[in-house]
């Protein structure tokens, strides 16, 4: 009897041993098999959690422009929660026909401005381009006419990427995480609930790194597949606009004021790496900057002349004892960046516009100093 108990008790010994050794076995091949799936149930996790945080970060910092559902405030903020910023086409047909009929137009082009093209073939290609156009446009008045409520919002169907319409090269996950970084300074001009701020701690805002990936991560959570019902619930479309100027972040050019804060010395030392353009400086001065609105021709009521800027600067400007050690250009960068620095006399009745460091580039500023250096006629005043 205790014999057979002690061979019982040693047979369910090795019984439970094998069984433990197999149960381990299968049990940590399991895990092996599925340690990518942990790893991604880790990850949505994270994920999830991120996105959570950054809802909560969204309400109380975003949603007065942009509006708690996401879809946008009317002349303020744009719509985030948005198959445009999203870059989701309602109309690929429309898009590839248009696409093809461009392609066919460049070679008409390029066939166009060959030497050896005869004056009988560019009648025939002109007629063919106008036809092009043509069909373009009333391809894409289709399209529109399917999202009437959208367009009368500022919606182009033919538009319907906004990274690609400001030619930005990166993800929509950068897009949206350097211009929480960045903000837009120059939103100003046209959001009646102001600027689009900058968000980073670097750039003097109030959030730190992750919890804008935190806000990022929630944004691009509203991906989906975008119905025309969201689309025509979208109460502002973001302004394309005109003069990229008013876009810092499309080029891959910072502002001067992201760039160099208010170091003027800087801004001056970096215009020895970049060569100015007296003629586009006269485009931005009588154009998009609309220097010229204020600096009219002859002796100045509002601002000083342009007629002899430079020889004024070089004869009278510069020998004032606060301009000691300034070489022109100086004062040309720091008149235009930071007017309030010194007012030129006679008194004028309005100071000059303060936020051109927040529209200007390295190369905009360059090319001003450029058209500015070439004002070396008598001055009026
Ligand atoms: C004071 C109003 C205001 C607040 C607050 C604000 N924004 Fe904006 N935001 C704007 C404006 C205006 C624009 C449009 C800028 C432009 O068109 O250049 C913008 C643009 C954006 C864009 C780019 C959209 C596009 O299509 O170009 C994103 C992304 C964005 N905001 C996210 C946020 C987030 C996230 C917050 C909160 C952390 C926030 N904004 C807070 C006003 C605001
Ligand atoms: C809103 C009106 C206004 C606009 C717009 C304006 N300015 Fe001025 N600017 C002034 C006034 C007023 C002064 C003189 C007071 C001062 O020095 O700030 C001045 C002074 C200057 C001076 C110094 C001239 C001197 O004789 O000392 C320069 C250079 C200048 N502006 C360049 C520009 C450029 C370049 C632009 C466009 C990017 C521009 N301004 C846009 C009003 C304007």
């Amino acid at each position: 009897m205790l014999e057979r108990m002690l061979i019982g008790r040693i047979e369910n010994r090795v019984l439970v041993g094998t069984v433990a050794f197999l149960a381990i076995m299968i049990v940590s091949g399991w895990v092996a098999i599925n340690e990518g799936a942990r790893m991604q149930a880790y990850q949505d996790l994270q994920l999830a959690r991120s996105i959570e945080n950054g809802a909560a970060l969204y309400v109380v910092n975003c949603s007065t422009c942009h509006s708690s559902d996401g879809r946008g405030v009317q002349g303020a903020g744009p719509g985030l929660n948005n198959p445009q910023l999203f870059g989701y086409d309602f109309f690929p047909e429309m898009t590839q026909q248009i696409t093809e009929l461009n392609t066919e137009k460049k070679a008409l082009q390029v066939e166009r401005g060959h030497s050896d093209t005869t004056d009988a073939r560019k009648a025939e290609i002109d007629a063919r381009l106008e036809a092009i156009n043509t069909e373009i446009e009333a391809v894409a008045n289709q399209a529109r006419s399917q999202v009437q409520a959208a367009v009368d919002m500022g919606y182009d169907p033919l538009q319907f990427s906004r990274t690609k319409n400001l030619g930005w090269v990166g993800t929509l996950d950068s897009f949206i995480f350097t211009t929480l970084v960045h903000g837009r300074p120059a939103s100003a001009k046209y959001s009646s609930l102001g600027a689009m701020p900058a968000w980073s701690q670097a750039a003097g805002g109030p959030l730190r790194d992750d919890q804008i990936r935190d806000v990022t991560n929630y944004i691009l959570n509203w991906n989906r597949d975008w119905t025309l019902d969201d689309l025509f619930a979208v109460r502002h479309f973001a302004v394309q606009p005109v003069d990229p100027a008013t876009f810092v972040g499309a080029s891959t050019e910072p502002s001067i004021a992201q760039e160099f804060n208010s170091d003027v010395d800087a801004v001056v030392a970096a215009l020895a790496t970049v060569v100015g353009d007296p003629q586009s400086g006269q485009t931005l001065y009588n154009g998009s900057l609309a220097c010229a609105g204020c600096h009219v021709a002859g002796a100045g009521l509002v601002a000083p002349a342009l007629e002899g800027t430079y020889t004024r600067i070089v004869d009278s400007r510069l020998t004032l004892p606060e301009f000691a050690g300034y070489s022109p250009e100086k004062y040309i960068v720091e008149s235009i960046l930071y007017p309030g620095n010194f007012l030129a006399p006679p008194a004028y009745p309005n100071a000059m516009t303060p936020n051109f460091a927040d529209q200007l580039t390295l190369q905009k500023i360059a090319d001003l100093v450029a058209f500015l250096e070439t004002q070396t006629g008598p001055s009026p005043e």
